[in-house]
């Protein structure tokens, strides 16, 4: 099922309990924050907040702070299904002839049917240009102060649309904006962004850059403004694919760039290249406050909504928070795109603790002495991947989400001198243990079983394993004898 809006969205939620309508005053300064902490930290539902002191809308928080609803914005019970859907299209071949096609009829018309929906669907006009505003006056938004010592509120989840001059590609991403004044915001896209990129062909020419930012896009075009989209597909067409029906864009009133038509706001304007204004302080996904720098300023020249919209938000900060969910989820629909290009990875664990890129640990089937490095150099060099600052590798039958199991393998199986790989690169602009900024140290380390074949000078010892016949043996007296049945069924390796 596809939600072609945010309000269909939270009209299925609230069908199923999951979402709580908070008719009690709540401030946009602060309280918003904390109590939609509260609920993220407890698994609890989305939150709509329709009595803030001044406001004009309601306000929709934690909306995707929880995999199952991740889940549901996708259209599935649970996150494997995206996954799989991914995993079947990059590995779409044509059928081996007559017989093949018979044989793989189904897959080959779920197939076509995915192809099908890639195309975003041009249409006219749209409910996102119901209301437009005779004049701009971002003060009219419900724009929240996140954290004490926030620089000035801030738009968290807008998704911003840009497009590459040359080529005329759409571009989304999810880059916060914090207010300036009634109307220009900070554009705070990082220097690695997609969108930061089109800024810098914009400015080459000596051009304006038209932007948009949706506040309030249907559920699956928020998760592809955020998700790592390889350069040169369009979020739009990712979009439509997670949603399995194409995304309706209508044309920007002002500027030359299509919007989504369902959204609920659309701010539209322009970045200029010669301006620069310093944005932040802003308490950011690592729980820190991100320094002051300056970032280019988006002055927004018009601004249309829905009559009845529904302001979207989400709040940044220490793991656990929304975007740390949402980063989760990114790391499993992700890895088959992974797999595709690393087949002997097996699975991929980047823990919340690690707020998501910092650490990640990969089991792989090793094959040739080095294996694991290369797959560290190669994941340093895949998209935003290349931010990982710590990654683990270990053996293919090694739970990477079982931390202590990985925990016991680095601790037994890698040596700190031989299995160390350090090198250097690009860091994430947030991260802030590196002395030069976008750029620092990064650490593999190879925590596989190692052999002859590595050059392993020592016999690598057997693993202590019970003889199978006795487990199964002991299994039958466990489920016989009540007084050992206490002692319940075998325990996970
Ligand atoms: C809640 C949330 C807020 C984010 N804020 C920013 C931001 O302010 N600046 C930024 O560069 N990336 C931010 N990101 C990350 C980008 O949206 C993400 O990297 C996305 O893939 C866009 O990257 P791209 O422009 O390279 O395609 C945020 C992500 C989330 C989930």
């Amino acid at each position: 099922m596809a939600f072609r809006s945010l309000g269909e969205f939270l009209n299925e939620l609230e069908s199923r309990g999951d979402l709580l309508r908070v008719r009690s005053p709540v401030s946009r300064d602060l309280e918003i924050t904390e109590v939609t902490q509260r609920a993220v930290r407890k698994d609890g539902p989305a939150l709509l907040f329709e009595n803030v002191p001044g406001a004009t809308m309601p306000i929709a928080m934690n909306v995707l702070g929880s995999p199952r609803r991740i889940a549901l914005a996708l259209g599935a019970e649970s996150l494997d299904a995206p996954a799989e859907r991914i995993s079947r299209l990059v590995h779409l071949r044509p059928p081996s002839g007559v017989l093949g096609a018979i044989r793989d009829l189904s897959g080959t018309i779920e197939a076509l049917d995915t192809l099908r929906s890639l195309g975003p669907k041009r249409v006219r006009s749209g409910p996102c240009q119901e209301v437009e505003l005779d004049r701009v006056d971002l003060d009219r938004l419900p724009i929240l102060r996140c954290w004490p010592n926030d620089g000035g509120r801030t738009i968290t989840l807008p998704v911003v649309i840009t497009k590459d001059p040359e080529t005329g590609e759409p571009h989304t991403g999810i880059y916060r904006l914090q207010q300036y004044g009634p109307d220009t915001l900070g554009m705070h896209f990082q220097v690695h962004r997609i969108g930061a990129q089109n800024h810098r062909k914009w400015a080459a020419r000596g051009e304006r850059m038209p932007v948009a930012a949706v506040i309030g896009a249907d559920p699956a075009t928020v998760f592809a403004g955020l998700a790592p989209v390889p350069e040169g597909i369009s979020n739009f067409v990712f979009a439509s694919f997670l949603r399995n029906e194409p995304l309706e864009l209508v044309r920007a009133r002002t500027v030359d760039l299509e919007v989504p038509a369902q959204a609920e706001i659309i701010l539209e304007g322009y970045v200029d290249p010669s301006e620069r204004k310093i944005e932040g302080p802003f308490g950011d996904h690592t729980g820190y406050y991100s320094a002051p720098e300056p970032f280019p300023v988006f002055h927004v020249t018009h601004v249309t909504h829905r009559e009845r919209a529904v302001y979207l938000g989400t709040v940044t900060g220490k793991p656990p928070t929304e975007d740390a969910v949402l980063g989760k989820a990114v790391e499993r629909v992700f890895l088959p795109v992974i797999r595709l290009v690393l087949p002997e990875i097996v699975d991929m664990n980047l823990p919340m603790e690690g707020l998501f890129i910092n650490l990640g640990i990969v089991a792989i089937r090793k094959r040739y002495p080095g294996h694991a490095r290369k797959v560290m150099h190669a994941l340093w060099g895949l998209g935003q991947m290349m931010f990982t600052r710590y990654l683990i590798v270990v053996d293919a039958e090694v739970d990477v989400h079982n931390l202590r199991e990985v925990l016991y393998r680095v601790a037994l199986q890698a040596d700190p001198e031989r299995d160390l790989e350090l090198v250097h690169g690009p860091v994430d602009q947030l991260s802030i243990s590196n002395p030069v900024p976008n750029f620092g140290a990064k650490m593999g380390l190879d925590a596989t079983r190692k052999g002859p074949d590595d050059g392993f000078p020592r016999p690598w010892p057997e693993e202590i394993a019970m003889d199978a016949a006795v487990t199964r043996r002991i299994d039958e007296l466990i489920a016989r004898d009540p007084g050992l049945g206490r002692l319940g069924s075998r325990p996970a390796p």
